[in-house]
């Protein structure tokens, strides 16, 4: 069984939907986690296999984007890449929930280097 990063209460923001985040993980646990990983690090199963590697979602780089930015990556992919749209397969709540739970790693990781 693949299993990703669970929910962490600790740095939840507040007002966020956990029922969200939870239908977000699940939908990455199917679509994203063999290349992207069970943390978000894009050290999935399926990433030594591909050039550029999946990116790491946890970054700062991909921390500092918009949601925007973010969500046209997550439906229409990116060229060049092993990155394909979901469009075809989320709906527009789907892909925002499965964001949602990428920005939830985000903050795990942030909260983490701060502490360290
Ligand atoms: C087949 C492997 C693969 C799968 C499956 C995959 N990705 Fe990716 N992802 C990539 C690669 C490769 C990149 C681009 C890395 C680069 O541009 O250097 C990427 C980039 C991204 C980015 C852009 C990050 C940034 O900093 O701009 C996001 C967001 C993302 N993926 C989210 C997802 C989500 C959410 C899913 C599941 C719905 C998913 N990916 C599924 C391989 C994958």
């Amino acid at each position: 069984m693949r299993v990703a990063q669970t929910i962490d209460f600790d740095v939840l923001e507040q007002g966020a939907s956990i029922a969200d985040l939870e239908r977000g993980r699940s939908y990455y646990v199917q679509l994203c986690l063999p290349c992207h990983g069970a943390s978000g690090r894009g050290d999935g199963e399926w990433a030594y296999r591909m050039t550029p590697r999946p990116a790491d979602l946890t970054r700062r780089r991909t921390r500092g984007r918009s949601d925007e930015a973010l969500r046209a990556a997550i439906s229409d992919g990116i060229a060049g890449t092993a990155m394909r749209g979901w469009e075809d397969r989320l709906s527009e709540t789907q892909i925002r929930q499965v964001l949602g739970y990428t920005r939830h790693l985000g903050r795990i990781e942030s909260v983490r280097a701060a502490s360290r």
